[in-house]
């Protein structure tokens, strides 16, 4: 019996061709894996029939978004997840589910090997190999568009020649990735980092400079996680879709910005995500209300490291895992309400409440009721800035 391959597979153009291309160049029969993120677009049975019209032996659909919104964006969420403070994740967090069911699929049918139509220059190769190598280091990994040279031009060609049914139109100018927590546009005209981004790069989010009157939400919080929206009850996945739809009418989470890639290049990137900058602004909102201070001081590093981690590839890491038991931890306070002016492509927080709560009303009131001993405010400052009195003394010049 032949070997196996499966091929994480999107239905687009490099994915398809990708199916004959690695069974001609591998001798492996080639099992297509359709993952449903809330990409959207197409639906997953005709994404299904044509991975089968393009030969693979066969094609498995998952519809993976609460799993993706429970397992993936929710521990985003509770580390208030932003890579170099502005981008939310949005491939990196696809990649590992998608890795973790390839590992699955590839059990489950016999496969000696998986495969991903990534090019050899981003994360998201690093990405899938790296989950892959953490859940089943047996697999061997095979990337077609990088290591068979698959290029655009040779994708068209074979396509035509083996009569693929795929309607190749216009080149789109883009490289678009996207799923429930946003979307990610790069190339094209973008690649000149002066260049401004026009606005029909944009899907998720309407114009902020043509907002109409602000809406205002209301999110319920229970250990760090959304569960209810304006009162109503919610999964994750659906505060996340509700999310993406309000805030994303009033332009909220537009994200223009040069990155730093694992693989030493700098690029230029577009996102959107109006749920995933909505929801971290208000979840840091209600830590800053029920967290004491030096663990709120703290976990603003962990979150950094987190989001390292989950960006260069690492979610199926120990240091993460252990970061994950730290965050899982402070969130047991984090509960509460926040309300939200949504408005202008600006998410702003307005009101918080909580039963949690380390606000004090009478140790913060200036008026009557104050409950604060500023007598003792003098003792503090005095033995707090000892050490710099004293190493003023050492250092500065006599009559300084
Ligand atoms: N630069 C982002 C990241 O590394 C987005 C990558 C999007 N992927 C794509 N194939 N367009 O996470």
């Amino acid at each position: 019996m032949a070997e196996r391959v499966v091929l994480a597979y999107s239905g687009g153009l490099d994915t398809s061709v990708g199916i004959g291309w690695l069974q001609d160049a591998t001798g492996k029969e080639v099992v297509a894996l359709a993952v449903d993120v809330g990409q959207g677009g197409e639906d997953m049975d005709s994404i299904r029939q044509r991975a089968l019209d393009c030969g693979a032996v066969e094609a498995v659909v998952v519809d993976a978004k609460d799993e993706f919104a429970n397992d993936f964006l929710m521990p985003a969420l509770k580390a208030n997840a932003l890579y170099q403070k502005r981008y939310p994740l949005v491939s990196a967090l696809s990649r590992p589910l998608i890795a973790r069911h390839l590992a699955r699929v590839a059990q489950e049918l016999g496969a000696d090997s998986v495969a991903h139509g990534c090019t050899g220059k981003g994360n998201d190769q690093v990405r899938f190999e790296a989950a892959v190598a953490a859940l089943a280091p047996g697999l061997a990994c095979i990337a077609p568009i990088r290591d068979l040279a698959l290029t655009r031009d040779k994708a068209i060609a074979y396509a035509e020649e083996k009569g693929l049914p795929i309607q190749q139109s216009k080149k789109n100018p883009y490289s678009i990735d996207k799923n429930v927590w946003g979307r990610a546009v790069e190339t094209g005209f973008l690649e000149e980092p002066w260049n401004g981004p026009v606005e029909d790069l944009y899907e998720y989010t309407a114009d902020p400079a043509a907002d109409g009157p602000a809406d205002e939400v209301t999110i319920t919080f229970a250990e760090g996680v959304p569960v209810a929206i304006d009162g109503e009850v919610v999964s994750p996945l659906e505060a996340v879709v509700r999310l993406n739809e309000i805030a994303g009418r009033h332009g909220v989470g537009r994200i223009d910005m040069v990155e730093d890639r694992l693989v030493g290049i700098k690029s230029r990137e577009v996102y959107e995500a109006p749920a995933a900058i909505a929801l971290i602004a208000a979840h840091e909102e209600l830590e800053n209300l029920t967290l004491e201070r030096d663990l709120g001081r703290f976990k603003r590093d962990v979150e950094a490291e987190w989001s390292n981690l989950v960006y260069d590839g690492l979610w199926f890491s120990g240091l993460k895992r252990s970061l994950d038991v730290f965050i899982d931890d402070t969130q047991k306070s984090v509960s509460g309400d926040i309300r939200m002016t949504l408005q202008g492509g600006r998410a702003t927080v307005t009101g918080r409440r909580s039963v949690q709560s380390l606000y004090d009303f009478s140790l913060a009131t200036y008026d009557t009721g104050d409950s604060f001993d500023q007598s003792q405010a003098k003792g503090f400052i005095e033995i707090w800035s000892l050490p710099s009195k004293i190493s003023a003394r050492r250092d500065l010049a006599p009559g300084e």
